[in-house]
């Protein structure tokens, strides 16, 4: 959310402890336009009976691929976005029915957003901002001082925000959503494209705020599993507007130990990576269950992994790369990850893309079909909530 011309007063009065967010078979479409791929244009459904339950308290996160839905979530329960069937609640409050009681409780980052006033620097927009929120002017102060030397932004409070780079811009809307002091916050890739030092701290630091005061609740998304495994209590994957899975990090990681888990490193003597028959190939050897590819072009290799019901199918697999005319470079047993988890689950893995730096994606490692951009994309009339702020749909723009 962006600032806009409403004035929100944070309201801290206590409740009584529950859920902090609620969904009931939550759905959304979007209704694509015409196209020249899409003559009679399509139907986009990013969320499709989602029944979700955070406790106050709990560091959350929904872990997903490009496209899974986390955002249009996000949106839905930051009012947004309206549902198209369904309910949301967070703290006990309908989104649909009253967004502004809504708005008084909650916070949004998205790490791919590029709010703010141009003309403004660093310090004088998030002061402006906590200042809509309510913020007294000697507790906003020093939050903007304290949180911009950790972010280490420090040395930039006084630069215009036209000028800062996207990671900059980044940094600065991570700090402009803990000002409120929000007792839920809702966090949109926030470590996105972001270096790994920067993308830590960050990280330590939702954990610290978290710690300061209970009851504050974090809602995350993230497509690095790493992130969702290193800071949740616990994770829904989600995947095609369905969540999948949802558990703490260890219990979805041991539902699949008893099973082997295996990275290989091939290649080919065409210098190709795997074509969606080889993998399917595979796929059908004995105790196979799962088999992702991603492609490695620096290295002109594949990795592989596999997930197999024991250690006794090794060998087949391994016969059968042999039989589709690949060399394998390494193979090692590992540890299940949530990406093992997420494999295993729907079959391909994460696509762990290269963020750019206009937070694009590049997805093309072979393994995800029907996975690239959206064509023709209208988002206008689309039952978008009065969001009371220009950063509602940058997606609608794509
Ligand atoms: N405004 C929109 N108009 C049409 N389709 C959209 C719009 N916003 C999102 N989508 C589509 O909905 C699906 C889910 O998108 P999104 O919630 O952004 O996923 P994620 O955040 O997990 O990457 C995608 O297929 C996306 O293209
Ligand atoms: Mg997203």
């Amino acid at each position: 959310m962006s600032t806009s011309e409403t004035r929100f007063q944070v309201d801290h009065r206590p409740r009584p402890a529950g859920l902090a967010i609620r969904t009931e078979n939550l759905s959304r479409v979007f209704q694509v336009r015409r196209s020249r791929k899409w003559p009679r244009g399509r139907r986009v459904v990013a969320l499709d009976g989602v029944n979700l339950e955070v406790a106050e308290g709990e560091l959350f996160g929904l872990l997903g691929p490009n496209g899974a839905g986390k955002t249009t979530l996000i949106k839905i329960l930051s009012t947004l976005l309206l549902p198209t069937s369904g309910r949301a609640f967070v703290s006990g409050i309908d989104v649909a029915r009253d967004p502004f009681g809504v708005k008084q409780r909650i916070n949004i980052v998205s790490g791919g957003e590029s709010g703010g006033y141009g003309i403004l620097s660093v310090r004088e927009s998030l002061w402006m901002f906590s200042q809509l929120y309510g913020v007294s002017n000697r507790i906003a102060l020093d939050r903007i001082d304290r949180m911009l030397k950790l972010v280490g932004l420090e040395d930039d409070a006084g630069t215009l925000i036209s000028k800062l780079s996207t990671g900059m811009r980044q940094k600065m809307n991570f700090v402009r959503g803990f000002l409120s002091d929000p007792d839920v916050l809702f966090l949109d890739e926030p470590t996105l494209g972001l270096d790994v030092t920067t993308a830590r701290t960050l990280r330590k630091f939702v954990r610290e705020w978290m710690a300061e005061r209970p009851g504050r609740t974090v809602l995350l998304t993230t497509h690095y599993m790493a992130e969702a495994d290193e800071l949740c209590d616990r994770v829904a994957i989600i995947d095609r507007g369905r969540i999948l899975a949802c558990d703490t990090p260890a219990s979805l990681k041991r539902q699949i130990a008893r099973q082997a888990v295996l990275r290989l490193e091939v290649s080919s003597s065409d210098g190709a990576g795997l074509s969606q028959a080889d993998l399917a190939r595979l796929k059908d050897q004995p105790g196979v269950r799962e088999v992702a590819a991603r492609w490695r072009p620096e290295a002109g290799r594949t990795v592989l992994t596999a997930i197999l019901e024991a250690d006794g199918a090794i060998p087949g697999l391994v016969g059968g790369l042999s039989g589709l005319g690949l060399v394998v470079h390494s193979l090692a047993k590992e540890e299940p990850t949530l990406e093992d988890v997420f494999v295993k689950l729907v079959g391909r893995t994460l696509a762990e893309d290269t963020p750019t730096n206009n937070g694009d994606h590049d997805s093309r490692n072979g393994t995800l079909p029907g996975d690239g951009p959206e064509v023709g994309v209208g988002g206008a009339g689309d039952g978008e909530a009065a969001a009371g702020g220009g950063a509602a749909d940058e997606s609608a723009a794509r």
